[in-house]
């Protein structure tokens, strides 16, 4: 099977396991869930889920979104606590869509080819939409630790709850936001270094928390662990370098979100600072890393490699 295909099975496979963990539209609170379920069924890459049942399959022999596998093989730890995992990162991952497009941050009308969610249901709604998806993540997450019928099995779930929230925090991708949000002010006078602080903590901490947990949840060794976070802050960096490229390049009918934002915010973004050329040589070469990384591990898997390549030239 060739990679594209792949990818889009995958990427299939996905749709009906974010389904499942969707809250229920009803009662007083049924405006809240709709806008939520808005969000999430815009579609999107679904990466963040893709690369954690893929990091996972470099450890277990297992994969959650392989049509394929056994049935059986669905009763081991991984493959219950896997779908609680993606589903709960697609959400953090949306909510932060929801509240980076508010008027208040980067005021943007188009998310996935939709207009974003405030645009739908009114930005108070957006606010706790974001919220909701939020806090859903961990109620969905949590019951990993329902699934544990071993202490070993306790551990992995207390240990990928606490990267899931790290990652998604001040320390990780709020943090990345919040200065994010402080470099529209400093305008030239932003740094390389605070840029790298951005791009690591708004866009990779989610990607790391992607592949770190699906490596914990699959019984890897902490010094693996420990490899994987370094691949995926290159992956991350390059991912938002790309993104930061597209913002320039493409157009709302292939990516599905206005072009122009960054310019419009007074972002100064890798683009901005580097120039084109640079940074496309830069993700080249972040990419570049972050395969051989992955292709010392004991046991390879050519798609994750392949997917890690890939994000050099994707269009959207
Ligand atoms: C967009 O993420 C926000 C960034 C971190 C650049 P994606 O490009 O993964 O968005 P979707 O989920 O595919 O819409
Ligand atoms: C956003 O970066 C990263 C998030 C944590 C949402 P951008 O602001 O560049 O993402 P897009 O371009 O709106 O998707
Ligand atoms: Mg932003
Ligand atoms: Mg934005
Ligand atoms: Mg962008």
């Amino acid at each position: 099977m060739n990679f594209e295909t792949e990818l889009e099975q995958k990427t299939a496979a996905i749709e009906p396991i974010l389904r499942r963990y969707l809250p229920a539209e009803t009662g007083y609170q049924s405006k809240v869930a709709e806008a939520m379920n808005y969000s999430i069924q815009a579609g999107g890459k679904r990466l963040r889920p893709l690369l954690m049942a893929e990091s996972a399959a470099l450890f277990a022999d297992t994969s959650v979104i392989d049509a394929e596998q056994d049935a059986s093989a669905r009763e081991a730890f991984v493959d219950r606590a896997l779908p609680l995992f993606m589903a709960a990162l697609e959400m953090i991952h949306n909510y932060s869509l929801v509240h980076d497009d508010l008027p208040a941050m980067d005021n943007d009308e188009y998310r996935r080819g939709r207009k974003t969610t405030h645009v739908v249901y009114g930005e108070g709604m957006a606010v706790l939409a974001g919220d909701g998806l939020l806090n859903y993540a961990f109620e969905t997450a949590v019951r990993a630790f329902e699934e544990a019928e071993t202490k070993e099995e306790l551990y992995k779930a207390a240990a990928a709850m606490k990267i899931l929230s790290g990652k998604a925090g001040i320390n990780g991708m709020i943090g990345g936001q919040c200065a994010d949000l402080e470099a529209e002010k400093l305008g030239d006078d932003v740094t390389e270094e605070m840029l790298l602080y951005i791009h690591e903590h708004k866009t990779a901490a989610l990607i790391q928390a992607a592949m770190t947990i699906g490596a914990v949840l699959a019984g890897a060794a902490q010094a693996e662990i420990a490899v994987l976070e370094r691949c995926a802050y290159n992956i991350g960096v390059a991912f938002q370098i790309q993104d930061d490229i597209l913002d320039v390049t493409s157009s709302l009918e292939v990516l599905g979100k206005q072009v122009g934002s960054d310019e419009k915010n007074h972002k100064l973004t890798y683009v901005a600072m580097h120039g084109l050329e640079e940074s496309k040589r830069q993700v080249a070469k972040l990419s570049e890393e972050a395969v051989e990384m992955l292709a010392n591990f004991p046991k390879r898997n050519i798609f994750l490699e392949k997917l890690a390549k890939q994000l050099v030239y994707r269009e959207k």
